[in-house]
């Protein structure tokens, strides 16, 4: 329920890798599909469990850049997965109050699932129960790079100066940049590691490693994560006296 938890230890943003739905599958001895399918519904928990938390934004990795490398039958099934959730879930999460946005390079789609990407994004664009936001055919590194671009364009053009390149000018055009940066991201399936994530936004969101694989995911283990990023002290560079005098401004960047 939102409120049970003070404010400043309820994360505004958390950020998943959905990882594990391939071995999930292959624990059964199905195909990975399977494990996808699966995958989809644990989806479906995790928005329902962030709404009811009343967590204003949540980021989901759906299909990384590197992803798109997988054998020709797995993407084209995943492709035909996410057409199917697109044009089912749209309204209901339309109906909860969900702004849905994808981040990603959205021309390697088939124009198809881009444009129902495109009308998923309109038709939701006022909602403000909570901020989801798929990442599909997402990059962290593709991701400053095109900030960087969009720069040197303006530098070009004459409209920013060389030294007005800073790190507000490149926050500014990286994909989320109207949110705060995660404050909580959270991996399942046992891996220690980013994979091109949010690389820009995650520099101080806390981290948080699970074994779990994504289609085994409820509530209960969401709740955990959340419990333990709640004791957590986010310093941001400072001594922990510093924190302990300003408790609200730890959570404030
Ligand atoms: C994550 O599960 C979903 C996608 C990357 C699309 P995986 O498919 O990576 O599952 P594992 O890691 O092989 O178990
Ligand atoms: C990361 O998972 C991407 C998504 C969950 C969409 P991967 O399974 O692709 O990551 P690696 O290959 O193990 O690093
Ligand atoms: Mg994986």
């Amino acid at each position: 329920m939102p409120g049970d938890m003070p404010a400043p230890y309820l994360p505004r943003h958390v950020a998943i890798i959905m990882d594990g739905n391939g071995r999930w599958a292959q624990q059964r001895r199905r195909p990975r599909m399977i494990g996808h399918r699966a995958g989809a519904r644990a989806v479906n928990r995790s928005i329902d469990f962030c709404l009811e938390r009343g967590i204003a934004a949540l980021t989901l990795f759906a299909f990384s850049s590197e992803n798109w490398g997988r054998p020709q039958e797995e993407v084209d099934a995943l492709m035909k997965l996410f057409l199917g959730a697109l044009d089912r879930e749209v309204d209901e999460l339309d109906r909860r109050g969900v702004r849905v946005r994808f981040i990603g390079e959205r021309s390697r789609f088939a124009a198809g699932i881009a444009q129902r990407m495109e009308n998923a994004e309109r038709r939701t664009a006022g909602n403000a129960a909570m901020a989801l936001n798929i990442a599909a055919s997402y990059g962290g590194r593709q991701d400053i790079a095109h900030a960087a671009r969009q720069l040197a364009e303006q530098v070009a053009a004459g409209t920013l100066a060389p030294e007005q390149v800073d790190e507000q000018a490149l926050s500014r055009h990286v994909a989320l940049a109207d949110l705060p940066a995660p404050d909580l991201f959270i991996r399942t399936g046992g891996d220690t590691r980013i994979s091109n994530f949010l690389l820009w936004q995650l520099a101080y969101t806390e981290l948080w490693f699970t074994d779990v694989l994504w289609p085994d995911v409820d509530a209960g283990l969401l709740q955990q994560a959340l419990d333990d990023y709640a004791r957590r002290e986010r310093r941001f560079g400072l001594t922990s006296a510093q924190v302990a005098t300003a408790p609200t401004e730890s959570n404030s960047q």
